[in-house]
């Protein structure tokens, strides 16, 4: 035996330092192993066996279960000529199998440890499991509820949506000591801006608001240690997201010092063609990987195409190299080598287990948003003696799973009839009645739905959209409630009974009707598998709602795009006809960016600014307020803060925000809330594109929301100050 047959080659050594593992591997691999591991696959097939055995794949998505990805690891691993791993990767988004809020309701929480803790839950089932890889978090800023995706992400707001991001990219990657998954923010970038809110829509927007808008929550992103990035599927001013140097090498690689892989979104590479960039396979091969994009999901193209393309002279190897180095170095830096296959029983007994699902009630709690509670019609007793429980999303187990739920269970979800049940006396009586489907012209169910409310003390109508009405390819052109739903609340209304609405939904809705008429509304979205014991908590006062919308309430989907941080125009709408704004409805929203009412009362006062005038670029603004609870119970508060620069070189939006606090108070209790806000955290691209902070005055606004201001201030810069 010779004693170079029995030393492990180095890039098997644990011991060893990870470039010269990626480098001792890459010296080993065939040109056809290299361009394997810049391809990925969705689920498994006897020719994907093949291709794994001859080194021609290096990842596959959506394969469910220890026991399976065990078993095609096995393949890769044993029968292939190097043993490289593959990394399984999933949409791990809002849950595996315990499954959250989905995350506009996470981003509703306005409490990122929280929003962290579901991640990491998230992560540690799924990676108990085998999969490494999550396709998340999708961090795309919205602005157009008719866009389905709007449920995938964290609203309007890149200030919340970095703050957001940060706290997933954290939770599911955690160290990567332990069962953690690589992160994967989404969609690289502006896919959130396509024209009309239409999904795969052309994106043009100008390089001022892809920087302050779409950008922010991927730099947060990244600066979080993410370890991979997913290029979208629109063209970004001409350019198709998943072939553009300037966004995926000039500022991610170049400005942002990205280190991880980038792969496509499904077949986006092969998109190309279709945008009209690409002849075929061999140009949308070589503009992608030219572009940065180091694999393909499911396209197909860089298999067919990259080996052509190196013999051409079109593609070099050092460029393959460079992609192959940076997926080799992630499947290093998580283990895989050492660890490519799971243990079946201890993911047993963690997936889904006491403490999971314990998180996911606490959270989506947490998640939930009092949008109305007029008379205090809410909490209601849990001694009442009636209530009828009514509406399609009443005992539905489907939408609580929201539209990306993994391995989510409709079995496993607690419904809102369910909840309520468990948390009224048994004295109660409890009649329910479906009334109508949540899409549909029937209203034969009215009926029974009248007769109930009509027995009862209280009506509860649970409305909304099914779970398919949003996420991917789930655009609407309206945004009421689908079907007859509207009616439905109308004819139980008009018994006279007290009604409750309870809205279950993936993006704002245009409830007009509702917010004028009904008057306690609650929006839970669509909150996960313990929805019925979270909902029947805020509908009972076992939980205070302290929730706060992370997205604008249009009145109509003719007013959109409506957003908080909109720009102030030369006629900022007001009584005066002569100004911005339309002849048929306010010009106000039905309810504004981060709206959300509680059971007490909380008064702000004594906010102090200093300095008041800042001399030098490392000033930090100090703002400190108190807040107390002024009402008989316990709650949560979230306190926003929003700037405002009335006077720059280019206009800017009438308020930002930038710092909010969930903080809880008992009755009586008053609390100090503090802000520091950095010259950095105000500076903004000028009229020459510079990023700097202008002299001048800022004017400091306080609140519940970005409507609700209750202490305001000001603040003085006396220099320019430029950043890099
Ligand atoms: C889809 C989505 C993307 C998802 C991917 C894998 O088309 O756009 O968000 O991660 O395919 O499922």
């Amino acid at each position: 035996m010779h004693a170079s047959e029995n030393v492990r080659p180095v890039y098997l050594d644990p011991s060893q330092p990870i470039d010269k593992r990626v480098e001792d591997l890459l010296g080993r691999m065939t040109i056809e192993e290299k361009i394997g591991q810049l391809c990925q696959y969705s689920g498994f097939t006897s020719e994907y066996e093949r291709m794994i055995i001859e080194g021609r794949i290096g990842s596959l998505l959506n394969v469910f279960g220890a026991k399976e990805t065990n078993r095609i690891q096995k393949i890769a691993v044993e029968k292939t000529r190097l043993g490289i791993p593959l990394i399984f990767g999933l949409d791990v988004l809002h849950g595996y199998k315990t499954i959250f809020p989905i995350p506009l309701g996470l981003a509703s929480t306005w409490d990122p440890d929280a929003v962290k803790k579901a991640a990491s839950i998230s992560a540690a089932e799924a990676a108990a499991e085998g999969i490494r890889w999550t396709f998340a978090p999708m961090v795309d800023i919205a602005r157009d509820p008719r866009w389905g995706r709007i449920a995938e992400g964290a609203g309007e707001d890149p200030y919340l949506g970095s703050v957001m991001a940060k706290a997933l990219v954290e939770g599911f990657q955690g160290d990567f000591s332990g069962l953690n998954v690589v992160a994967c923010p989404k969609h690289y970038v502006a896919y959130g801006g396509a024209e009309g809110g239409r999904d795969y829509n052309t994106v043009d927007i100008s390089e001022r608001t892809l920087r302050e808008v779409y950008l922010p929550p991927f730099k947060a992103a990244v600066e979080a240690g993410a370890g991979t990035v997913m290029s979208a599927f629109n063209d970004l001013n001409g350019i198709p997201a998943s072939a553009n140097p300037f966004t995926l090498r000039t500022i991610l690689r170049g400005e942002w010092g990205f280190e991880g892989f980038v792969v496509s979104d499904w077949n986006a590479i092969g998109e190309l063609i279709n945008h009209g960039v690409a002849g075929d396979i061999f140009e949308a091969a070589e503009k992608a990987l030219k572009a940065g994009v180091d694999m393909d999901m499911q396209g197909d193209v860089y298999r067919r195409a990259l080996l052509q393309l190196v013999k051409d002279g079109r593609v070099s190897e050092d460029m393959i190299n460079e992609a192959v180095r940076r997926i080799l170095k992630i499947k290093f830096k998580i283990g895989l080598f050492e660890h490519p296959y799971v243990d079946v029983e201890y993911a047993k007994r963690i997936v889904k287990c006491k403490e999971h699902v314990e998180a996911a009630l606490e959270i989506a709690r947490k998640s939930i948003v009092l949008l109305k509670n007029d008379g205090a019609v809410l909490p209601l007793s849990k001694n009442i003696e009636s209530i009828a429980v009514i509406g399609p999303l009443a005992d539905d187990r489907e939408a609580p799973l929201g539209p990306w739920s993994c391995l989510g269970d409709p079995r496993d979800i607690v419904t809102v009839l369910e909840g309520i049940k468990s948390r009224v006396s048994s004295e109660t009586r409890i009649l329910y009645a479906k009334g109508c489907d949540v899409d549909g012209l029937s209203t034969e169910g009215f009926k029974e739905a009248v007769e109930a409310a009509k027995k009862c003390k209280v009506a509860i109508v649970v409305v909304g959209e099914s779970r398919d009405m949003s996420g991917e390819a789930a655009c609407r052109a309206f945004l009421n409630l689908p079907g007859v739903q509207e009616e439905l609340v109308k004819a139980v209304y008009e018994t006279g009974v007290t009604t409750v609405e309870v809205l279950m939904n993936g993006r704002p809705l245009s409830i007009q009707w509702s917010a004028d008429h009904i008057p306690a509304i609650v929006e839970a979205w669509f909150p996960g598998i313990q929805a019925g014991y979270a909902i029947a908590d805020i509908l009972f006062g076992n939980y205070n709602p302290g929730g706060k919308l992370p997205v604008t309430f249009p009145r109509t989907v003719g007013q959109v795009p409506i957003y908080y941080n909109h720009k102030n125009t030369g006629r900022p709408p007001s009584s005066d006809r002569w100004t911005s704004k339309y002849l048929d409805i306010p010009y106000t929203p039905l309810f504004p960016f981060g709206h959300g009412l509680s059971y007490t009362k909380f008064e702000y006062s004594e906010l102090d600014i200093s300095p008041r005038e800042v001399t030098s670029p490392k000033d930090a603004i100090k703002i400190k307020l108190k807040v107390k609870n002024v009402g008989h119970l316990e709650g949560d508060e979230i306190v926003q803060l929003y700037i405002n620069d009335p006077v720059a070189s280019v206009t800017r939006p009438v308020k930002e925000l930038k710092g909010f606090k969930r903080i809880t108070l008992k009755p009586g209790e008053e609390r100090i809330v503090e802000f520091t806000l950095t010259l950095e955290m105000l500076s903004f691209l000028n009229h020459e594109m510079k990023r700097v902070v202008e002299p001048g005055l800022f004017k400091v606004m306080v609140g519940s929301s970005s409507e609700d201001i209750r202490l305001t201030g000001t603040f003085t810069v006396k220099n320019l100050v430029e950043f890099p």
